[in-house]
């Protein structure tokens, strides 16, 4: 067990599968290493036989070279796997444990880790609070779309599933618990979603559809998903949303014509920076401005889609530094309250896992979760890239093909 096959980020377009090193308890210098983070020991980390890792629109910025990824960048934050190893500080988790990872790393010791703001931790990331695995900026920890993996901190960052047999047979929907369902679920709790609540998810891609099926599973009367994709608005269709096709009329005349009034009383950013405008080129504030447009007086608005600080292919100076024409005067005059940032994923992940055990929401059949081999992932970028309605599940040890 010396070789580790793993996706690497090459150049705009192009991801590959290459042979990397094993992991081992400590922190090696490496393609978006934080220089401040090689030598880093985690006597209190785990080594994971990966069972499912996923491909994440998060990913489609950097591989679209929207962001400043270097080349050789190991990919993959969405993970789950099996304990093969624990480290000596490693207290409770144990080896042949099935584990779900967050995508955001933690410490558990610091100010924010003890306010549960795991998505801002202070002591995992030499440049900047926050880290994940396998991504731009966030400290250099080597991702997971790979056969193994190294999750530091693992008491803290792993929950750790109480029947292996009942984990694997949900393995396609458990995987959704290391970034999209908290995620979109997150959106939902943000935005104020309760029971008989109206809702409008902007973007149907993953983290839409899980956020659509979170705002239900919260007890909204009427979910509605808008996106210019119709293949990905009939998947929102499929579990009982509403949609709005944005390339027919204005969304709020969209909203009045399904719900009587063109408000809502919940909204959520499911689509981040490289949003689309209604003339069809990039208009990286549109989403912020329609949320803010569609939600009613008092609202809170979810901001799970990603900004950046920096986006070398911004359309202007402006957004090339992650400064956008926001009309917050707009959000003002209606009191909104904005929450924004990475979804602290330990918040949410217990319980939702406890739905999805108990069969009280069916989240990978509303992403259209689809299993592909590790080598595969090329094909599936492309795919996903291209607008696909499915949410790539990669499966680098059978386990997923082997449960279906
Ligand atoms: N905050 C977090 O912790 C977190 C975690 C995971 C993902 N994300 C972010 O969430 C966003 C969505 O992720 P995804 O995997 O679903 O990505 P995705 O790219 O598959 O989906 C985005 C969707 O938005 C649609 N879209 C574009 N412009 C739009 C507009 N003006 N109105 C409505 N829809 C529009 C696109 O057609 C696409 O279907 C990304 O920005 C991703 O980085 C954030
Ligand atoms: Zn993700
Ligand atoms: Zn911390």
């Amino acid at each position: 067990m010396s070789a580790n096959r793993a996706v690497a980020y090459i150049e705009p377009g192009t991801v590959e599968v290459q042979t990397i090193d094993f992991p081992t308890l400590e922190v090696k210098d490496g393609p978006g290493v934080d220089p401040a983070n090689v030598g880093r020991r985690c006597p209190h980390g785990v080594i994971l036989k990966v069972l499912a890792t996923n491909i994440c629109g998060s990913d489609q910025h950097m591989v679209r070279g929207r962001t400043t990824a270097p080349r050789g960048l190991i990919l993959g934050h969405e993970i789950t796997g099996e304990v093969i190893e624990a480290g000596p500080d490693v207290e409770f988790i144990r080896v042949g444990d099935i584990v779900s990872v967050p995508f955001n790393i933690a410490c558990g010791r610091c100010r924010n880790c003890k306010e549960r703001q795991t998505g801002i931790c202070l002591n995992v990331n030499p440049a900047r609070p926050g880290a994940a695995y396998g991504y731009v900026d966030m400290g250099g920890w080597v991702g997971g779309q790979a056969e193994y993996v190294m999750v530091p901190y693992a008491d803290w960052n792993l929950l750790p599933f109480p029947d292996r047999d009942a984990a694997l047979e949900k393995l396609r929907d458990l995987t959704m618990l290391s970034d999209i369902f908290p995620t979109g679920f997150h959106g939902a709790v943000t935005a104020g979603v309760g029971v008989g609540s109206t809702v409008y998810v902007a973007g149907a891609g993953p983290v839409g559809l899980a956020c659509a099926a979170s705002a239900q599973l919260l007890g909204a009367a009427v979910v509605v998903v808008g996106d210019f994709n119709t293949d990905r608005l009939a998947q929102a269709r499929s579990f009982g949303c509403e949609t709005v096709d944005l390339a027919k009329a204005p969304l709020t005349d969209q909203i009045e014509d399904i719900l009587g009034v063109p408000e809502v009383d919940s909204a959520v950013d499911c689509v981040g920076f490289e949003a689309r405008g209604h003339g069809g080129g990039e208009a990286p504030a549109t989403v912020l401005n329609s949320i803010m447009d569609v939600a009613r007086a008092g609202a809170s608005l979810g901001i799970p889609g990603l900004y950046v600080t920096g986006d070398p292919g911004g359309v202007d100076a402006d957004a090339r530094i992650g400064s956008l024409k926001i009309r917050l005067g707009l959000g003002w005059a209606k009191s909104h309250r904005f929450m924004t940032g990475q979804c602290p994923v330990m918040q949410y992940h217990r319980q939702l896992s406890m739905a999805i055990l108990h069969d009280r929401v069916r989240i990978a059949d509303a992403v259209n979760a689809t299993v592909i081999a590790l080598e595969e992932a090329p094909g599936g970028y492309r795919e996903f890239d291209s607008g696909a309605s499915r949410k790539y599940v990669l499966d680098p040890h059978g386990a997923l093909t082997r449960a279906a």
